[in-house]
């Protein structure tokens, strides 16, 4: 595949309707700009209205025209996903990219407001419910999109279905319960699009990663005695959230996309470089672990997809 690409060679998105969950920070941010700058309306649905205002006004600096609206969604309540999910669709009747963006890395053992485990709480299973209450609208729209942003640390655990939850914090291990969630977004992605194309709708799922990306995604580690050490290593294999977004963006936009694929960067190692289809494990190809995965969250959630036409 095509290494050059770039984002100038996107077309113009007026007419398109775009949410970037947490899209006011880091690599989410970065792509809430790309996608205004080409004119798309473009949903920051993020979890503080405050965070979400300020990244909004930083953008209008130097985009007047920017067409971006704020709205609420906290992946770690069901029920504000459900209040976005029917908010977006009082106000919009079509959605052509659902870039499942936002996410928390490496915290320690903590539960949602459902009492999911946090990491695959708001990673995977509010994005798992986010999707299937929009997904409606998706089908309704031509060529519409659903980018799903994983990570290379999915390669570093597979699903727990023993124990999905680390219930009581048993056998927790922040790593591992990140890589869990990466996982399960890779899950998802193929399986929902198995799931598309069994009922024949005009939708493509993909996911991307952005390699090491330099973002505020590890908050949750500055008080930890080695940070430090952390930081300078990550600084001197990482890339800008600039960068590390395209792999995403590309996923969202380009016309030679095919289903499933998985966008990374090109180097070797997958931190750094130009945005181009990369391979997942193959424990993300399990198709039984994808369709344990999608019941489990199908019962956790409530929420069924309709994939009728
Ligand atoms: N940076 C990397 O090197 C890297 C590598 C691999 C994968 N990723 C993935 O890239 C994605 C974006 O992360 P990032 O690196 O850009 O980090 P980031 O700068 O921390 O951005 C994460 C975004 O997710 C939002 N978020 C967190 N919890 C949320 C919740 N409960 N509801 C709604 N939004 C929530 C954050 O909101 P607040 O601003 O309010 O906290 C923020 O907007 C994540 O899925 C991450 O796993 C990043």
């Amino acid at each position: 595949m095509r290494a050059d690409w770039t984002v100038s060679e996107i077309n113009d998105l007026k007419g398109n309707v775009i949410i970037v969950s947490g899209g006011n920070s880091g690599i989410g941010f970065e792509a809430v700009k790309i996608f205004a700058a080409k004119g798309a309306a473009v949903i920051m649905a993020c979890r503080s209205l405050d965070k979400a205002k300020q990244a909004y006004e930083s953008i209008i600096v130097d985009n007047a025209e920017a067409d971006i609206v704020t709205m609420h969604l906290d992946l770690s309540s069901l029920d504000s996903v459900k209040k976005f999910a029917a908010e977006f669709k009082s106000k919009y009747k079509r959605l052509d990219v659902l870039l499942n963006n936002a996410g928390i890395m490496m915290m320690p053992y903590g539960t949602t407001k459902d009492g999911f485990e946090q990491q695959l709480g708001v990673n995977h299973i509010g994005h798992f419910a986010l999707t299937g209450l929009l997904f409606d609208v998706i089908k309704a729209t031509s060529k519409a999109r659903i980018v799903n942003i994983s990570s290379n640390a999915h390669k570093f655990g597979g699903m727990r279905f023993d124990n999905l939850m680390f219930e009581d914090g048993k056998g927790y291990r922040p790593m591992r319960a990140y890589a869990q969630s990466k996982m399960a977004n890779l899950l998802f992605t193929y399986e929902l699009q198995r799931k598309v194309d069994s009922a024949g709708l005009d939708v493509m799922v993909l996911a991307a990663h952005p390699g090491a990306s330099a973002t505020n995604l590890g908050r949750e580690m500055e008080n930890k005695a080695y940070f430090k050490f952390f930081v300078k290593i990550f600084a001197s294999m990482s890339q800008s959230a600039y960068d590390g977004t395209l792999p995403g963006v590309r996923a969202s936009l380009d016309p030679q996309a095919v289903a499933a694929a998985y966008y990374g960067p090109d180097s070797k190692r997958g931190m750094t470089g130009k945005p181009v289809v990369v391979a997942s494990n193959e424990a993300s190809q399990s198709e039984e672990d994808a369709k344990k995965l999608w019941d489990i969250s199908e019962d956790l959630t409530g929420v069924i997809f309709d994939f009728s036409k």
